[in-house]
């Protein structure tokens, strides 16, 4: 039994993950429906944000109630309340299955699902929550902290330098790698960078939604290509509070929220990203790495802020993906415990 809930548990996430891109700041969701004898009768996915969740998806393909004593799998505890569309644990429910196999607890505290399941007599058992979680981890963060998921990204060398002491980094990485970073934008809602690295490379950062550039003293140029975008906000002493003499980061992530924006894509230098890290802001790495070494302590180092005596306090991470992409490589590496 374990393996077969498994089995179509994955196959939950393969139909969730054809959301991507398109859900936020809903969860990704797949849903299959087995009948009694265990044949598989449906399948269906959360495909749009506001759009039909995966159980109504799949349940409404059903003509003869093909469900009645069978099984559905959902990666995510069916909804109870009236959102954009009605509450997907009635429907579940009209259906009579004996058996609902949910990946992951809602983190919405409108959503009891499983109490209305269980009072009906249907029996509820979990798979996989770990996966599902990580699955579903930029949903967590944006219901859980009302702040958007946080990736940064970094290119150095082989020794965590992006630049040589002279400011001089063109380029770290080859041209296959910066095109893979032009794709990783339009993952995201908004890249977020800083004054120093408009100022340095006059990036225009087209990509995204939005843009964000964190600029305390407004000293970047107005015609630099940033601003020839729509949707670019800049964070500045006259619209955010200060924490320690810069910017607070919480408040411009808070800012952000507000605008609607629950992913950011960090591109900035060591100072920034040091600075994020040091705040507790950032979710994941997506570090790629060159196969150069600086060889000189004076380089400029990709994460910089903290001041640290044992390596007991460094930050540890959890790498989950590992890219080759000759000649560099890419490691995606998450901060959260998941
Ligand atoms: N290799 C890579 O992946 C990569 C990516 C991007 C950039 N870069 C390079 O990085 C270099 C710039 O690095 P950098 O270290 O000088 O600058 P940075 O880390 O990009 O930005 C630092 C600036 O961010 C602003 N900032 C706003 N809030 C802050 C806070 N709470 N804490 C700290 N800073 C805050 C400050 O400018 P204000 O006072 O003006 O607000 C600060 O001077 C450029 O040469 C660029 O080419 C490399």
């Amino acid at each position: 039994m374990k393996n077969l809930d498994e089995k179509y548990m994955r196959m939950c996430f393969t139909l969730a993950k054809r959301g991507k891109n398109k859900v936020a700041p809903n969860p990704m969701v797949g849903c299959v429906v087995l009948d009694k004898n265990g044949n598989i009768v449906s399948k269906g996915y959360h495909k749009k944000y506001g759009q039909n969740h995966a159980e109504r998806d799949a349940l409404l393909k059903l003509k003869n109630k093909e469900a009645n004593g069978g099984t559905i799998y959902v990666n995510l505890e069916p909804c109870s309340h009236y959102g954009k569309t009605p509450p997907c644990v009635d429907l579940v429910i009209e259906h009579k299955p004996a058996r609902v196999v949910i990946g992951m607890k809602d983190v919405n505290p409108k959503v009891d699902g499983i109490s209305k399941l269980k009072a009906a007599g249907i029996q509820v058992d979990f798979v996989l929550e770990k996966e599902a979680e990580f699955l579903n981890r930029r949903f967590i963060k944006t219901m859980t902290k009302k702040l958007p998921y946080v990736v940064l990204k970094t290119a150095s060398t082989m020794d965590g330098k992006i630049a040589a002491k002279t400011g001089s980094s063109k380029w770290i990485t080859s041209e296959k790698s910066r095109e893979l970073v032009y794709k990783m934008r339009r993952e995201f809602d908004c890249i977020l960078t800083s004054s120093n690295t408009v100022i340095a490379d006059n990036p225009s950062m087209s990509q995204t939604k939005w843009r964000c550039v964190l600029d305390k003293d407004l000293r970047t140029d107005k015609n630099s290509k940033i601003y020839s975008q729509s949707n670019t906000y800049i964070a500045s002493r006259q619209n955010t509070p200060l924490k320690n003499g810069e910017l607070d980061l919480e408040a411009v992530l808070r800012e952000l929220y507000k605008l609607g924006i629950y992913s950011v894509f960090v591109e900035c230098g060591g100072t920034l990203a040091g600075a994020l890290l040091k705040d507790g802001l950032v979710d994941e790495i997506y570090q790629f790495i060159a196969p150069k070494i600086l060889n000189d302590n004076n380089g400029i180092s990709c994460f910089n802020g903290d001041n640290i005596n044992e390596i007991s306090e460094a930050k540890n991470l959890k790498i989950y993906e590992v890219k080759y992409l000759n000649p560099d490589i890419l490691i995606k590496a998450a901060l959260s415990s998941f």
